[in-house]
C-alpha cells in the first residue's frame, strides 16, 4: 500500500513538473517548439530521474526495515519459546535431564539437583551414567541406554520405565522416568523427566504388610477368643476343685497341673490377642523412665555380665498413655530378643525421648495420628537381622530360634500392643552390628484422674446385688458361683435384651457386670449406656477377653473405664467389683463422674464422635 502510494505521488509530481516546465517555456518563448521547450523537457527529465532515485531509495529503506522487523519478531518468538521451555522445566515437579547421544548432560534442572545431589554446574558436560548410576551397574546401564535410543526414536510419545539410581551420598533412589527423543539434524537428544518413587513404594509395601498383618490378626484373634472362653471356665472352676480336694494330695497335684497348664494357655492366648490387637487394654498414664529403670535393674540382675546395660533417659519425657502391664512385657520381650542376639556379650541401650510427629512421620512408623509421642528405643550390638527376614519378624510364630526356645510370638505381641495403643514401631538392623527397635506411644493427656484408694491385697467381698450379663452359658454359671461365694446377690442374664427386661421390671441392683462382645443384637457397651441413661447411679464393670468392641477401636479410647480382662481369678474379680462399688457417690446417691464411671466414658465417646464428625480422627480428644 505504501509503495503504491509513493509511486502514485511520484508520477503525479512528474506530470505536474513536466506541465509546469512546458507552460513556463510557452509563457517565456511563445507558441512553437524552440530552445525554451527543449530546456523545459530536459528539466522535467532531470526531475523524473531525481524522483525515480528518491523512490528507489525509499523502497530500499522500507524493505530493510521490514526485514529487520521480521528478524526481530523471529528472535522474540524463539526467545519466548526458550523461556517457556525453561519455565516448564523449572516448575515441573519431576527432575529434568537432557543428554546427547554420548550421554553427556546438556540440561539439568533444579529438581535434578535436589534428586541427585549434583549441582547443575557440576552436571553440565558430565557423563550422566557416571553421575547417577552405581559403579557396578554402569556398564549394563550404558548397554540399556544404547538399546533404548532407537526404541525411543520409533515411539514419539516416549517411554516410561522404572530404574534404580544413586544419590551423590550413595543412597539408592527408586525412580520412575519418562523419556522422549528429539532428532536435530544428525544429533540425537534425549529428554527425560525423573520422579523419586522411593517413598511411594515404601508406603505401598507398608500397606501390603499391614493388610497381611490385619488378615492374620483377624484369624488369630477369632481362635484366641474362643479359646479364652474355654480357659475362663477352667481357670475359674479349678480353684473350687482345688478347694474340694485339698486333703487328697494326688488329686491336689493333678489340679495344680491343670491350673498351671491353664495359666500357660492363658499366656498364649494373651499373646495372640495382643497380636490381633484384641487384647482388652487398661491404658493409664505411665512414667516410662521409671518403668525402664525397673527393667534395667531386673536385666542387670538376670542377664549375663557380658551384657552391659545402659540407660539414656530424657528427664523431661512426657507420660505415655498405655497399658502398663502390656508395656512391661513388650519391653521385656525386646530385651530378651536383644540378649539372645548377644550371646558373646555386647551392649543394650535403653533410651527415652519426646517426639512430635507430622502426618508423614506418623505414617512412616505406622502410628495412628500426627501428634506427640513418647519414644522408647531398645538398641543392641548383637548379630543383627538379615534383610531377607526383616519383614517377617513380626509375623506370629516366626522364629529363627531352635525348636522349644522361641514361640515366635514375642514381636507379634509387641507389634499388636503398640498398634492397639495408637502408637507405632520401627526397626533398623544391620547384620553384624546390631538392631534398634523404636516404640512410639501416645503422650498421656495429663488430665486423667486417679481412682480412689482401695486395698488390693486382700479379697474383699460384699452384699450388693450384681446384674451379671454373659452370653456363654458355662462362663455365666461360673461367674454366678464366684460372685455368690464373695457374698453378692446375683441376677443372671444371657444377653442385653434379657438384662434390659430385668431392669424394666424395676428389680433393684447396684452393679451391672457385663461382657462387652456378645452374640445377638446389642453389645455390652450399648447395654451399659442404656442402663446408665435410665439409672445414673448404677456402677458398671465390663469384662472382655476380646476386642473392646467397635466403639473402642483404640485402647486409648477406653478412658480408663473399668474392665476385667478374661480369664481372671477370683481375687481380681473381687478387687474390681469393690473398685467399682466404692467409687465416690454424691448426696443424691449418684456416682461422681470420674474416668472410672461410665458417664465420663460416655461423654468421652460422644466428644470423640463429635470430633470425628468434624473431620478430626484422633480418638480420645
Ligand atoms: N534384637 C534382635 N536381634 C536379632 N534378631 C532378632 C532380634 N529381635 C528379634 N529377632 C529375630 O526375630 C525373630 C522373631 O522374634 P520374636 O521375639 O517374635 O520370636 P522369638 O524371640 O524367636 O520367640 P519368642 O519371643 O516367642 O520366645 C527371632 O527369632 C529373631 O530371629
Ligand atoms: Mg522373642
Amino acid at each position: 500500500m505504501k509503495l503504491r502510494g509513493l509511486l502514485t505521488r511520484a508520477m503525479a509530481a512528474q506530470v505536474v513538473v513536466t506541465a509546469a516546465a512546458l507552460l513556463a517555456s510557452y509563457a517565456v518563448a511563445g507558441p512553437g517548439f524552440g530552445i525554451a521547450q527543449i530546456a523545459a523537457l530536459i528539466a522535467s527529465a532531470a526531475a523524473a530521474v531525481l524522483l525515480a532515485r528518491f523512490c528507489a531509495r525509499t523502497i530500499e529503506t522500507s524493505e530493510d526495515k521490514c526485514a529487520a522487523a521480521q528478524a526481530a519478531e523471529l528472535a522474540r518468538a524463539r526467545n519466548d519459546s526458550a523461556q517457556m521451555t525453561q519455565a516448564i522445566i523449572k516448575t515441573a515437579l519431576d527432575a529434568f535431564i537432557q543428554i546427547d547421544d554420548n550421554g553427556t548432560v546438556l540440561e539439568w534442572s533444579f529438581q535434578a539437583e535436589a534428586l541427585t545431589g549434583w549441582t547443575r554446574a557440576e552436571a553440565l558436560g558430565a557423563d550422566v551414567v557416571d553421575l547417577i548410576v552405581a559403579e557396578p551397574l554402569r556398564a549394563a546401564f550404558r548397554q540399556r541406554m544404547a538399546r533404548l535410543v532407537p526404541e525411543l526414536s520409533n515411539t514419539p510419545s516416549g517411554l516410561r520405565f522404572e530404574l534404580t539410581l544413586v544419590h551423590r551420598n550413595g543412597d539408592p533412589i527408586l525412580a520412575e522416568a519418562s523419556s522422549t527423543v528429539l532428532r536435530l539434524g544428525a544429533r540425537v537428544i534425549t529428554n527425560t523427566f525423573v520422579r523419586d518413587i522411593t517413598r511411594k513404594r515404601a508406603a505401598e509395601e507398608q500397606l501390603v504388610q499391614s493388610q497381611k498383618m490385619e488378615a492374620v490378626g483377624q484369624l488369630t484373634g477369632g481362635i484366641a477368643h474362643e479359646f479364652n472362653n474355654m480357659l475362663t471356665v477352667i481357670t475359674g472352676t479349678i480353684e473350687i476343685l482345688a478347694d474340694a480336694v485339698k486333703d487328697n494330695p494326688p488329686l491336689a497335684t493333678i489340679t495344680k497341673l491343670i491350673s498351671e497348664a491353664a495359666d500357660r494357655g492363658a499366656a498364649l492366648t494373651s499373646s495372640l490377642l495382643s497380636f490381633a490387637r484384641k487384647q482388652a487394654l487398661q491404658p493409664a498414664d505411665i512414667d516410662v523412665n521409671a518403668l525402664l529403670e525397673e527393667l534395667a535393674k531386673l536385666l542387670l540382675a538376670t542377664f549375663d555380665k557380658k551384657i552391659e546395660i545402659v540407660t539414656r533417659l530424657d528427664r523431661n519425657v512426657w507420660l505415655a498413655y498405655a497399658d502398663r502391664g502390656q508395656l512391661s512385657s513388650a519391653l521385656l520381650n525386646l530385651a530378651i530378643n536383644a540378649r539372645d542376639a548377644m550371646l558373646d556379650g555386647g551392649r543394650l541401650t535403653l533410651t527415652t525421648r519426646n517426639i512430635v510427629f507430622g502426618v508423614r512421620e506418623a505414617v512412616a512408623v505406622g502410628a495412628g495420628y500426627a501428634g506427640d509421642y513418647v519414644e522408647i528405643e531398645i538398641a543392641d550390638t548383637g548379630t543383627g537381622i538379615p534383610q531377607a527376614i526383616l519383614e517377617r519378624i513380626f509375623d506370629p510364630f516366626f522364629s529363627t530360634k531352635e525348636v522349644g526356645k522361641g514361640t515366635g510370638l514375642g514381636l507379634s505381641m509387641v507389634f499388636g500392643f503398640v498398634k492397639q495403643s495408637g502408637g507405632g514401631i520401627k526397626v533398623a538392623s544391620e547384620e553384624g552390628s546390631g538392631t534398634v527397635f523404636t516404640l512410639y506411644l501416645p503422650k498421656a493427656e495429663a488430665s486423667t484422674l486417679r481412682p480412689t484408694g482401695y486395698d488390693d491385697r486382700k479379697i474383699v467381698g460384699g452384699t450388693e446385688t450384681v446384674l451379671c450379663v454373659e452370653d456363654d452359658h458355662d462362663v455365666r454359671q461360673y461367674v454366678t458361683v464366684q460372685l455368690e461365694a464373695l457374698g453378692y446377690k446375683v441376677i443372671p442374664a444371657a444377653n442385653a435384651t434379657e438384662a434390659l427386661a430385668i431392669a424394666a421390671e424395676g428389680k433393684p441392683f447396684d452393679l451391672l457386670f457385663t461382657d462387652i462382645v456378645m452374640a445377638g443384637g446389642m453389645n455390652g457397651r450399648e447395654l451399659a449406656e442404656q442402663m446408665v441413661a435410665a439409672r445414673p447411679s448404677i456402677r458398671v464393670l465390663f469384662t472382655s477377653g476380646y476386642a473392646y468392641d467397635s466403639l473402642h477401636t483404640q485402647g486409648r479410647a477406653t478412658m480408663g473405664a473399668p474392665l476385667l480382662r478374661k480369664p481372671y481369678r477370683k481375687a481380681e474379680l473381687a478387687r474390681m467389683l469393690r473398685r467399682c462399688l466404692d467409687t465416690a457417690v454424691d448426696s443424691a446417691g449418684d456416682a461422681i463422674p470420674t474416668p472410672y464411671s461410665v458417664q465420663a466414658d460416655v461423654e468421652a465417646f460422644l466428644r470423640r464422635q463429635a470430633a470425628e464428625d468434624n473431620g478430626t480422627k484422633r480418638p480420645g480428644k
